[in-house]
């Protein structure tokens, strides 16, 4: 019950179980497709260019920014955890100048600050996290896409954390790129990372093409500033990923099983529904832990479903309740970084582990762990606020 990675699905464990096939298999090939469609609708897009990148989450983020900015092209990056941080370090490591907004974390930026940091720098590119999992606060994009489509700045985020137990719709906001993982609301482990590139995001990577020269055919092209990093090259993985089919890196085909699973299941249960089960139970976890006395961390009206920063109780040692926690009752609660190590605890309620039971075993186990600790917590209050909300759900 940490902020990720959880519990895979076992449906995604049983299909990475499957027999490898050679990466130009027919079976292969057409599993490539469907999980580009299936990737389609869920980053709820048109995108012809969605696709894996085979690597974490931050594979598909350093695909994307290595293969969007070219050395000394302005980046603005607006920083509210550590995941902004990451951006802010990728981009700076591309060559880009990078410009930064900052807020305390717990915050986010409002629309207008954002407008006029863009105004100011003038980037090519709006990197932004969505939900930053350091936090568990998600900024509100709504009104992003619209301010760059107007000032001609391409706009990326990062969704790893948020996708699928958070309302999220590519095309509906305007993105140009958006990368994520499997590890969080998708129910897969780490390895894959999908990605969505809207035509304008495509077109600017793809005037930097540049084939790799074993490959290469009479009239292909070669970039005189081609992008800087071949394994992250999108350029290629579009040409490896289109009906081209031209090789590069050997698909790791026992993640795109996984990958594919995982959208397989939200695509079945639905999106929608997905992210309504997410804010049941995150929000049954949210009252019970409320419920039990404790202070909540971070901006409520920008809460992210799936996972919610608790205060530690003074006077406990927050790393030993947590082992209390692992050792005692085989529940895992994360830990904290920067700022914020030490002083919250960050539970998940995402993907395979958003349910009733696990909300109501993590209330009760922590109820226990924290009174033999010496904290003064309310007896059952937990539990019963949990129920309450599922009861107010209509939640059997
Ligand atoms: C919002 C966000 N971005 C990026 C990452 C990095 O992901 P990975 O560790 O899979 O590379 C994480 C990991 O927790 C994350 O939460």
């Amino acid at each position: 019950m940490g902020p990720g990675p959880i519990n895979a699905d076992p449906r995604v464990l049983r299909a990475m179980s499957a027999q490898l096939v050679g990466q130009y298999d027919p079976w292969m090939t057409a599993a490539m497709d469907e999980t580009q469609v299936l990737y389609r609708q869920v980053f709820q897009t048109a995108n012809e260019q969605t696709m894996l990148v085979d690597g974490t989450s931050r594979a598909g983020i350093e695909a994307a920014l290595v293969s969007l900015i070219e050395p000394g092209d302005r980046v603005l990056v607006p920083i509210f955890g550590r995941f902004g941080h990451l951006l802010r370090e990728i981009a700076e490591r591309c060559g880009a100048e990078v410009h930064v907004i900052e807020v305390p974390w717990g915050q986010v930026f409002t629309a207008t600050a954002i407008e006029t940091a863009i105004a100011s720098v003038r980037p090519k590119l709006l990197a932004v996290v969505h939900g930053d999992t350091s936090t568990t606060v998600a900024q509100p994009l709504d009104e992003l896409g619209a301010i760059c489509e107007r000032e001609g700045v391409l706009f990326y985020t990062d969704v790893t954390a948020s996708l699928a137990g958070n309302t999220f719709a590519t095309d509906e906001l305007g993105l140009d790129a958006v990368t994520a993982g499997l590890q969080k609301c998708l129910g897969g482990p780490s390895g894959s990372s999908p990605v969505t590139f809207s035509p304008r995001a495509a077109s600017v990577i793809t005037a930097r093409r540049s084939v790799e020269a074993g490959i290469r055919s009479v009239g292909d092209a070669v970039s005189a500033h081609p992008i800087r990093s071949n394994y992250f090259d999108l350029a290629m993985i579009f040409d490896y990923w289109g009906p081209q089919r031209l090789n590069h890196h050997t698909e790791a085909t026992t993640m795109l099983y996984g990958a594919r699973e995982c959208a397989r299941l939200l695509v079945e249960e639905g999106i929608d529904e997905a992210v309504a089960r997410h804010a049941l139970h995150g929000g049954a976890m949210l009252a019970g832990l409320r419920g039990l006395g404790l202070e909540i961390f971070g901006d409520p009206a920008h809460k992210m479903n799936n996972v919610t920063a608790v205060v530690i109780p003074t006077g406990i040692d927050g790393d030993k309740a947590r082992g209390a926690m692992l050792n005692d009752f085989g529940i895992e609660i994360g830990t904290s970084f920067g700022p914020l190590h030490g002083k919250v605890w960050r539970i998940g309620t995402m993907g395979y582990n958003a349910r009733k039971d696990t909300v109501l075993t993590t209330l009760s186990a922590l109820e226990a762990v924290l009174r033999r600790s010496g904290v003064a917590v309310t007896g059952g209050g937990g539990v019963g606020a949990a129920y309450e909300v599922y009861q107010d759900a209509g939640v059997a």
